[in-house]
């Protein structure tokens, strides 16, 4: 990134940056963009947090917090014009959450998309508009590593409802062509301030606690993990990579290698050195994804980015931080589990 670009007053719109990625590219942003003005866009559901936004950002004068929905035109129609770069990472994020009751995932999800675009659309100033989809848009992979041209075959009302906004902002880029859009698609990040209903953070936060932690099924259902650090730094390559690359692609952020559930849960207990016997089976989770890697070309060519951490180094930091924040995780563990009722009529919670 070059000096120019960077002594440039900008305002950069984050929607969902008192959540778990949207807070750390805050944070990156905040710190790499000392001219930059940013502001947060955030309904402060159950997975947002004002405590992930630091006071030496809240405080600094160049940082403005909307409370409020990207579901609400009139809200968004009075922000949106600010930004000259929009990232658009607000959305309901949790596969058990969306089947156990689903409709804030479509409303969230699909209209808020639909109101962020359509007031894009009017403002003439906007240098780019970053869609956060997510590689669940693919379902389980027909083919590995997957590509950015693998089908979309989501199975989950989370998957489901992400692919409706994924596509929403595809016709947008073939209808406006001319509006500087782009989709990401990252695969499953981890890391700090991650929600305790998600994997890793639950896998930790059980250990750290002496107490079981829950693999679905077998736990050989494999992902591709993304260190949060990295998914933000390609977030900032394609807000400052030349338009002309960007406009209108679609790009999966990814590392390439993939780790399955069962590996991640005997990894953390052998760092945390807790025994085995933690790890418990219970039923497969409706609407699984099995595999997922990502193909790691198109960022490398395009972005001219590829994920630097190593899971053996990410996973560590991501235990340190949640060793070191348990002010931050013991708040939340009130409403980490959802019930789900299992087509024999059993209900799990996930
Ligand atoms: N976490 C992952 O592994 C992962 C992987 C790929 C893609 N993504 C995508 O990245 C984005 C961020 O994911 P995350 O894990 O940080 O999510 P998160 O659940 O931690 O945070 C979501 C944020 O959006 C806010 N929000 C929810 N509904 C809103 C609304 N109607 N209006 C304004 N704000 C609202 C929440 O308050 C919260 O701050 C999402 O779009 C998600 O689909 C996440």
């Amino acid at each position: 990134m070059t000096r120019e670009h960077r002594s440039l007053n900008k305002t950069i719109l984050i929607t969902g940056g008192a959540g778990f990625i949207g807070s750390n590219f805050v944070q990156r942003i905040f710190k790499e963009h000392p001219t930059w003005k940013i502001i947060v866009l955030d309904a402060l559901t159950y997975a947002g947090n004002p405590e992930n936004i630091p006071a030496e950002i809240r405080e600094s004068g160049r940082f403005d917090f909307w409370y409020g929905s990207v579901t609400q035109p009139m809200l968004v129609d009075k922000i949106v014009p600010q930004a000259d770069y929009i990232v658009h990472f607000a959305a309901e994020t949790h596969v058990a959450r969306s089947i156990f009751d689903n409709t804030k995932f479509f409303e969230t999800d699909v209209i808020g998309t639909q109101v962020m675009m359509n007031a894009a659309l009017e403002n003439k100033k906007l240098d780019r508009f970053i869609h956060i989809s997510t590689s669940e848009v693919y379902g389980s992979a027909e083919r590995e590593p997957m590509d950015e041209e693998h089908p979309l075959n989501p199975t989950s009302p989370y998957a489901g409802a992400k692919c409706g906004a994924d596509r929403l902002v595809y016709s947008y880029m073939q209808t406006y062509p001319n509006m500087p859009v782009m989709i990401l698609r990252p695969f499953n990040n981890y890391g700090p301030r991650q929600h305790l209903e998600k994997l890793i953070a639950r896998f930790v936060t059980g250990m750290l606690k002496d107490q079981p932690v829950r693999v679905y099924g077998d736990g050989d259902n494999s992902r591709d993990w993304l260190y949060v650090e990295d998914t933000c730094e390609a977030v900032e390559k394609a807000l400052l990579a030349d338009i002309g690359r960007v406009k209108g692609e679609i790009i999966n952020l990814g590392t390439g290698r993939s780790i399955s559930v069962m590996e991640i849960a005997n990894i953390i207990a052998d760092i945390l050195e807790k025994p085995k016997s933690l790890i418990m089976q219970t039923p497969a989770r409706p609407g699984e994804v099995k595999q997922h890697i990502s193909s790691t070309e198109k960022a490398a060519k395009v972005l001219e980015w590829t994920a630097t951490t190593k899971f053996e180094d990410g996973i560590v930091k991501t235990i340190n931080w949640y060793k070191n924040n348990a002010d931050w995780w013991k708040k939340l563990e009130w409403m980490k589990e959802v019930p789900i009722t299992l087509e024999d009529g059993s209900v799990v919670m996930y």
